[in-house]
C-alpha cells in the first residue's frame, strides 16, 4: 500500500429512511466510524416504499442528537437515487446494515445495481445479534399499539416518538 492510499480519508455514506432511527441503525453508525474516516448519515427523502411518519426535520433532529458523541459523522439527506447521491458527495463507499438472510437478498442486488450506477462499492456490517429483529417498521407498530421500545431506540428518538404520540391522540 502506498503511503498516499494509507493518508486517504475513506468518505462514507449510510443512507436510509431512519423513520425513525433505531438502536441497530445507532450502532452500525457507531461502528462504521470507528472503522471509516468520515461517514455521511443520509436520510432518504422520498423513500419508495411508503410515506414516512415523521417529517424530514424529525428524523434529521433525531439523528443529529443521536450522533453528537460522533465528530466524524453528519447527517444530510437526499432526493432520487443513492447512485447519484453518492456520486455528487465523492463518496468513496455506502455502508449498509444486514440483520437476517432476507436482507442480504435485497441488499445484493441493491449493491451490485449501485455499483454499477455510481462504481463505488457496498461495505455492510453485521447488525449485532441483539438488533437482529429490530426495524423501525416494528418498534413503530409496538409503540403506538402501547409497547415500550425504551430498548430499541436511542433516547431521543424515545423523547420525539412520545411528543409525535401525544399530538396524534389530540388529533
Ligand atoms: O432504511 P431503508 O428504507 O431500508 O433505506 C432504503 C434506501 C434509502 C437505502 C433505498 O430506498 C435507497 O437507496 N433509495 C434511494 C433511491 C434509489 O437509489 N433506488 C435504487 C436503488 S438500487
Amino acid at each position: 500500500m502506498s503511503s498516499e492510499s494509507r493518508s486517504r480519508v475513506t468518505r462514507a455514506i449510510y443512507p436510509g429512511s431512519f423513520d425513525p432511527p433505531t438502536n441497530g441503525h445507532l450502532d452500525v453508525i457507531e461502528r462504521a466510524a470507528g472503522a471509516l474516516g468520515e461517514l455521511i448519515v443520509a436520510i432518504v427523502v422520498n423513500p419508495q416504499k411508503r410515506d414516512p411518519m415523521f417529517t424530514l426535520r424529525e428524523r434529521e433532529k433525531m439523528l443529529k442528537e443521536c450522533i453528537a458523541h460522533l465528530p466524524n459523522v453528519r447527517v444530510e439527506h437526499f432526493r432520487g437515487l443513492l447512485a447519484d447521491y453518492v456520486k455528487a458527495q465523492d463518496a468513496d463507499v455506502i455502508v449498509k446494515g444486514l440483520r437476517v438472510v432476507s436482507d442480504f437478498e435485497i441488499e445484493m442486488s441493491t449493491a451490485l445495481m449501485n455499483r454499477s450506477l455510481s462504481n463505488v462499492d457496498t461495505l455492510f456490517l453485521m447488525s449485532d445479534a441483539k438488533y437482529s429483529f429490530v426495524s423501525s417498521s416494528l418498534v413503530k407498530e409496538v409503540f403506538f399499539l402501547g409497547g415500550d421500545v425504551s430498548m430499541f431506540v436511542p433516547h431521543p428518538v424515545l423523547d420525539v416518538m412520545t411528543t409525535k404520540r401525544t399530538a396524534l391522540k389530540r388529533l
